[in-house]
């Protein structure tokens, strides 16, 4: 996600300073970036300065003057509060701060963060590239001001935003697993294949991706991890359902195991 952040900033003329504790890491995410760029040139968009990227060891290296910072280190509270608690005591209140988790909660992770006002969840989805949307997730300090200084920069990156306050799934996993979660319930029951059921809504409501499909393309570890912490927080509707959990077990993990509701 990061590297695909990265990509659209550049795009957009903007300086981006790339941070990874790894240096493996980091040249590869380097080469993401570039091959990125490399599609989108031969999608006719215009070529990017590579000199506005560079890549920074540590997050210590960043220079007061950046506008935004957006972490992106993997999806664990621990970890995330450490790295931005550390970000913010390095830089002045007016850089804003923005975390790109999908489902832990900003004001919970806002606690760690020096002078929480600036900061603020910024959900890109994946692809970055491709994708049309950034949910902005605004925690219970966040600053108008802070809101509208990312509602201007998604929109200098040419994606729509959505402006979401703080509360268990945000708004775009709220409605999408609860979906993904009755068509997995629907094909336990026999109502339809899984083909058929994602087409009822490819096809019928217009939606671009089936609930089924989207499921196999985020990983069922994922979708089921997320399941379980929306049931604690919103209750058994978001029970995850049998059939899901028998193939987290097998090991049918999704587009990523090669098999799901799907064969990939
Ligand atoms: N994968 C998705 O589809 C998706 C979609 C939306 C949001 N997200 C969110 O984006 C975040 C990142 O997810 P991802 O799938 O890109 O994970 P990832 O594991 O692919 O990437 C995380 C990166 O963080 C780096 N990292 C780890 N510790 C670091 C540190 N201390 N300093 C600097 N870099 C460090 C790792 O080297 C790695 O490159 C998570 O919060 C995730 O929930 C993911």
């Amino acid at each position: 996600m990061g590297s695909g952040i990265a990509q659209v900033f550049l795009q957009a003329g903007s300086r981006v300073l790339l941070v990874e504790s790894d240096a493996a890491a980091g040249q590869a995410a380097i080469a993401r970036v570039e091959d990125g760029l490399r599609k989108a040139l031969a999608k006719g968009a215009p070529p990017v300065d590579l000199a506005r990227l560079e890549l920074l060891p540590s997050t210590d290296a960043i220079p007061a003057l950046v506008d935004v910072v957006v972490e992106a280190v993997p999806e664990l509270p621990e970890l995330k509060r450490d790295i931005l608690g550390a970000i913010s005591r390095a830089l002045p209140p007016d850089c804003v701060i923005a975390t790109n988790t999908s489902s832990i909660s900003i004001d919970l992770l806002a606690d760690s963060v020096e002078s929480p006002e600036r900061f603020v969840g910024a959900h890109f989805f994946n692809p970055v590239p491709v994708s049309r949307l950034v949910e902005i997730v605004r925690g219970a300090r966040t600053t108008d001001d802070t809101v509208a200084r990312c509602v201007e920069w998604i929109g200098s990156i040419g994606k729509q935003s959505i402006v979401v306050r703080d509360s268990p799934g945000f708004a775009s996993s709220r409605l999408g697993v609860l979906l993904g979660l009755e068509a997995i319930r629907m094909l336990e029951d026999g109502v339809a294949s899984a083909e058929d059921i994602d087409l009822a809504m490819t096809l019928g409501y217009g939606h671009a991706t089936g609930p089924l499909r989207s499921t196999d393309l985020v990983g069922l570890d994922v979708r089921l991890a997320i399941a379980e912490y929306l049931q604690g927080e919103l209750g058994d509707r978001f029970a995850p359902p049998a059939l899901l959990r028998r193939l987290v077990d097998e090991g049918s993990l999704g587009r990523k195991t090669g098999q799901g509701f799907y064969s990939w």
